[in-house]
């Protein structure tokens, strides 16, 4: 897209023919309020652990008739266990529902509505002390999950239809950044000197009403996404008052041809369900590329540090593990930022590659510390320069790249349907991690990294062999160029499109 030049627009305004107008960022930074929510919901329930625990217990005994005492510790193990992981399935649930939702309500009104899960979700959590009722509290992350695993599908397919290709990488990482600050903010607020004191806890969750509500009030300003009103609803005068609203341009001629491009492609496919995807060859290579990046960023385990660090720095001898993980969070800020702006420069397949392969070295590096901290207590410190390590290339590419490289992996047609298979992958692999991780580092001890680092080394032959650079390219080149890797498929498409002709239609309009 041009940029820097003066267009005329009606009422003889000027303005600016330029990649990101208001418009975009206001609307970019509404629809990522839902991924900081999503991060803060991750983050929020570590530190204060021991605090929420003790007030299940208190309402245990006050609801025990005879005044039996305190709640068995297997029993309230448990409880924990499914205050944490209930999120995840939550997320799995909703994940799956990504496609029909955002192709039934739009994404815009998808994401409005979603926040009644949020409020509800910010009340029951909110309210479980003074209720004593730890119930209200499983079923509120299971309803934040839902919220989660929805906004995870529609805020990545949202941005990534709103923004201009070439800015499309580093505005998808914001999803990702969002989401890592929302996980930060969660650690610090959670601090027994801010929120994490066992009278002001509930607060921790009110806070979640926050996001919610500016995202409700803000969202209505936001225009819908000018793909699905071309391409799902063929209300071609409203996706180009949305398109100039985006582009700050008269003439959105340019960007509606990519569009009916991709109109054209998905008019020629029959409808693409989550089964058609599975079985349509056009379909099988990005699809497996989308689960296998999917599974490189949960299976890579770097939730095993969000969920349990303060526990893997105390057993790497560091001394204040509560701020190690505080500065964990950090890092993984500070290194979604550097993502940021190198995604347009080095590409999305480069910086997956470059962080990988780090990541193995810090897993490596990793085990020999923890192996050895018994007998070198010193080692502890390059315990935490590895873990900041692991995190740091984690954020390089495989954190914030899986989200939103499905959106440019799939044209218009089968993308909701393919967002909604990634999300579930990476919602299920994410709760294998969470609920596993605990038994195989008890069964592995200090060798529990090594497992990690075999697996990011398949993940890194495999995204060698056949992850295709999208940088630059617009999304039906994109789904061309699998096609292209699959000389067959191209054959077919050619003898389509002249069948096609020979019956006259569907014409290139
Ligand atoms: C990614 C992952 C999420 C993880 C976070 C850490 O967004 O999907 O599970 O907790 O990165 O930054």
């Amino acid at each position: 897209m041009p940029s820097g030049g003066f267009q005329p627009i009606e009422g003889g305004q000027q303005v600016v023919r330029s990649g990101v107008t208001k418009t975009l960022v206001l609307s970019v930074f509404t629809a990522i309020l839902g991924s900081f929510q999503f991060g803060y919901n991750i983050g929020v329930i570590n530190a204060p652990q021991k605090i929420i625990e003790q007030s299940y217990n208190e309402s245990w005994i006050s609801r025990s008739s005879s005044g039996s005492g305190s709640i068995d510790p297997g029993l309230l193990r448990t409880l924990w266990s499914l205050s944490v992981a209930i999120f995840s399935i939550g997320g799995m649930v909703s994940s799956l529902s990504v496609g029909v939702v955002s192709q039934w309500l739009g994404r815009k009104r998808a994401m409005v509505i979603n926040n009644v899960f949020a409020f509800l979700a910010g009340s029951l959590m909110g309210l479980s002390q003074v209720c004593q009722s730890y119930e209200m509290m499983i079923v509120g992350r299971f309803l934040i999950g839902v919220y989660s695993g929805l906004a995870s599908g529609l805020v990545p397919m949202y941005v990534g239809e709103i923004s201009p290709t070439h800015l499309r990488g580093a505005l998808g990482t914001l999803h990702q950044l969002s989401l890592v600050i929302g996980i930060l903010v969660a650690q610090v607020l959670g601090l027994e000197m801010f929120l994490g004191s066992s009278s002001r806890w509930p607060a921790l969750f009110w806070v979640t009403l926050i996001p919610a509500a500016v995202q409700s009030l803000m969202l209505p300003f936001c225009p819908e996404s000018p793909r699905f009103l071309y391409i799902v609803c063929e209300q071609e005068a409203q996706a180009k008052k949305s398109l100039r609203r985006f582009t700050g341009l008269l003439d959105v001629t340019n960007d509606l041809s990519d569009m009916k491009e991709e109109k054209r492609q998905m008019d020629s496919e029959p409808k693409v369900s989550i089964l058609q995807i599975f079985r349509s060859r056009n379909y099988r290579q990005p699809i497996v590329v989308a689960i296998i990046l999917q599974l490189s960023q949960q299976l890579s385990g770097i939730n095993a540090i969000f969920y349990y660090s303060t526990d893997i720095f105390s057993k790497a001898g560091v001394e204040q593990p509560i701020y190690a993980t505080i500065g964990a969070g950090i890092v993984n800020t500070a290194f979604t930022v550097v993502s940021l702006f190198l995604i347009e420069r080095a590409g999305r397949r480069t910086l997956h590659l470059l962080g990988l392969a780090g990541m193995i070295v810090c897993a490596l590096l990793m085990t020999v510390a923890m192996a050895l901290q018994e007998t070198v207590p010193t080692l502890s410190y390059l315990s935490m320069a590895a873990i900041f390590g692991f995190v740091a290339f984690f954020e390089i590419g495989p954190g914030p790249i899986p989200w939103f490289i499905v959106a440019e992996l799939f044209s218009q047609g089968p993308r909701p349907a393919a967002m909604a298979i990634a999300g579930f992958t990476n919602w299920t692999s994410n709760f294998i991690i969470g609920m596993g991780f605990q038994y195989v580092a008890d069964l592995c001890g200090p060798y529990v990294f090594l497992l990690f680092g075999a697996l990011l080394f398949a993940f890194l032959i495999f995204t060698y062999l056949r992850v295709p650079e999208t940088r630059g390219r617009s999304f039906d080149e994109i789904s061309h160029g699998f096609r292209k890797r699959n000389p067959s498929l191209l054959d077919q498409e050619v003898k389509a499109s002249t069948e096609m002709e020979s019956l006259g239609g569907p014409d290139e309009a």
